[in-house]
């Protein structure tokens, strides 16, 4: 039986936190552990671009995140690792794509019609700042996705929309050249954690509440004693349901572990104890990890050696694939 094809990407902007691990990177080395799939996860660099002109910065990111993929245990020989863009086919799909992508199908796209709407409202020209980039990424991840024939693709809930432009784009293409691509599904892990930040609403950069994930221990243990908590006295019973912290705490404990602290919340543990084992089971699961992601950090040298090796199996499938779309749309020998 053929293996089900799992694909997801990371835009290369900002340092990993706490919500991605537990929301993203955590469960998808998991997957590219089991049997029956094959993965293929990628360093979403053209996309970064969209947002990000610093190209120090660019760098930096890919760095980081590639070292944090890495030092978590991706298994680089059965998962496929690589960055977008060493992969010159997937920037000719998006072109291909493109000419056959509905204009209002984009006018259409959540983050751009935000951008447009925000001008709207600061009195400026609905254009203001946007760039084609922006208007057109969603050709550009259907071209991430179609390019590799995947059939799930695990999301946050918001890039469900993108998904289903990449099916429509998908559909359209093999309507007019015959069947040449998978149509993907959006899979949004309903039991993988929406982790709670600091400041109890969802960890996320835009709030401001995140707490990176390589936090060095006293830090890390600093930043968890800021968690939002209620006035609630040591020794008062404390529920579990609202609390940001027994949330965070829930999403690194095994069961047992859970219920041990719902009966301590019950029996009125205080918040200072309570942040305490927080901050000590988190740094037993991070700890390992965080000595390889310092040692990997300095040397660029080997990450980068594994990207190529993954950028070279990428590349083996795309290019005879691509080869065949450019057949398909006429882009063929003379002779
Ligand atoms: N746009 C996605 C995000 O911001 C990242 C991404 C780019 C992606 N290309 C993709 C995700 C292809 C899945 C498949 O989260």
């Amino acid at each position: 039986m053929s293996k089900k094809t799992v694909l997801t990407g990371i835009t290369t902007t900002g340092t990993p936190h706490l919500g991605n691990y537990v929301g993203a990177i955590k469960p998808a080395i998991a997957a590219s552990r089991s049997d029956g799939v094959d993965s293929f996860y990628f360093l979403a660099d053209f996309h970064a671009l969209i947002k990000c002109h610093d190209p120090d910065v660019v760098q930096r990111s890919t760095l980081e995140i590639a070292a944090s993929w890495l030092a978590l245990g991706l298994d680089t020989e059965s998962a496929t690792f690589y960055r977008q863009s060493d992969i010159p086919q997937i920037g000719e799909l998006t072109w291909l794509l493109s000419c056959h992508t509905a204009k209002g199908l984009m006018n259409r796209a959540h983050a751009y019609k935000a951008a447009v709407q925000e001008n709207v409202e600061a009195g400026e020209d609905p254009d203001f700042a946007l760039t084609m980039g922006l208007f057109s990424y969603p050709v550009l991840m259907a071209a991430d996705i179609l390019m590799f024939n995947a059939h799930e693709v695990p999301v946050g809930r918001d890039q469900v929309q993108h998904l289903e432009m990449a099916r429509d784009i998908g559909q359209r293409f093999n309507h007019h050249f015959g069947e040449l691509f998978v149509l993907p599904k959006a899979v949004v892990g309903e039991n993988v954690a929406v982790l709670p930040g600091q400041d109890g609403r969802k960890m996320s950069k835009s709030y401001n509440n995140t707490i990176p994930l390589w936090l060095p221990e006293k830090k890390l243990r600093k930043a968890i004693m800021r968690i939002v908590t209620n006035s609630l006295e040591p020794g008062e019973p404390k529920q579990t349901d609202d609390s940001a912290l027994y949330s965070i705490f829930a999403a690194f404990a095994s069961k047992d572990q859970c219920a041990e602290m719902k009966t301590a919340f019950a029996d009125g543990i205080g918040w200072g104890d309570a942040k305490q084992k927080t901050f000590e089971l988190i740094n037993l699961e991070l700890a390992p990890a965080r000595e390889r992601y310092l040692e990997l950090i300095e040397k660029p040298a080997l990450i980068e050696d594994e990207l190529q090796a993954g950028a070279d199996k990428a590349r083996s499938y795309a290019e005879p694939f691509l080869q065949k779309i450019r057949y398909a749309v006429g882009l063929r020998p003379l002779s």
